[in-house]
């Protein structure tokens, strides 16, 4: 499946509408979903796949360092303009590049890992899961905002499924019909809250939504 085109056309379009078609969301009740996830952040926190910055307001001074993250050049910059004119109350901020799936970071490093809608875009989800179990620490929490794929049996889970390919080239890798609250339960992350919602005022394809949080055991595993 096409996720970048050769050019990176697809990549920039969608770097350049994403704000614009989430803006709406937002201001519908979207801002406030992500405060009840993002909200929780405390302590030495990474966040993923950070796109233009829509988690940042929902930080709070219990995050004692935030490392904001993004792959995409095109959304990097506009994170890093975000960031720079309205700082995150957070104790100290860094905003770079890296990829989910090959975390630039140690062991153990962060108290908590965030990610918003980013499960639907990486390669490998699974692989995004155990890189977050390898940087958290033993008892750190992952919290997430996600849109996943409609229940099991419903027409909007098929159409997701039908209009995966196209979906994938015109959201620039992001897969409308991923099974994330499965795969976080096969995970060695233990789930302790998780809700579902539904993404306000958003294309039907990227309503259904998993919210929650999953903490890495005390043992380390
Ligand atoms: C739908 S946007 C969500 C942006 C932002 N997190 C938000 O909540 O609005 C998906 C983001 O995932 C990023 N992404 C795609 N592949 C990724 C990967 N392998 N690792 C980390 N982020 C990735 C994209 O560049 C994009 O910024």
């Amino acid at each position: 499946m096409l996720t970048r085109d050769r050019w990176g056309l697809n990549e920039r379009a969608f770097a350049w509408y994403y704000p614009r078609l989430m803006a709406v969301s937002e201001r519908s009740g979207g801002a406030e979903l992500r405060s009840r996830v993002i909200g929780r952040a405390a302590g030495r926190t990474l966040e993923l796949g950070a796109g233009n910055g829509y988690n940042l307001p929902h930080y709070t001074a219990a995050v004692t360092e935030l490392v904001v993250t993004e792959p995409s050049p095109a959304m990097l910059a506009q994170l890093e303009r975000t960031v720079r004119a309205t700082p995150p109350a957070v104790g100290s901020w860094r905003a770079m590049a890296a990829d989910a799936e090959r975390l630039p970071f140690p062991d153990a490093s962060f108290d908590t890992v965030t990610s918003g809608y980013v499960q639907c875009s990486v390669g490998d989800p699974a692989r995004m899961v155990d890189e977050i179990a390898r940087v958290l620490r033993p008892g750190g929490r992952y919290l997430f905002i996600e849109h996943v794929r409609a229940d099991e049996g419903s027409l909007l889970g098929r159409v997701q499924d039908v209009i995966e390919p196209v979906h994938v080239y015109v959201a620039a890798g992001c897969h409308p019909n991923r099974r994330t609250e499965e795969l976080l339960r096969s995970s060695s992350l233990e789930v302790e809250w998780l809700e579902h919602a539904r993404l306000p005022m958003a294309p039907v394809s990227v309503r259904p939504l998993l919210l929650g949080s999953a903490r890495k055991g005390l043992d380390g595993r």
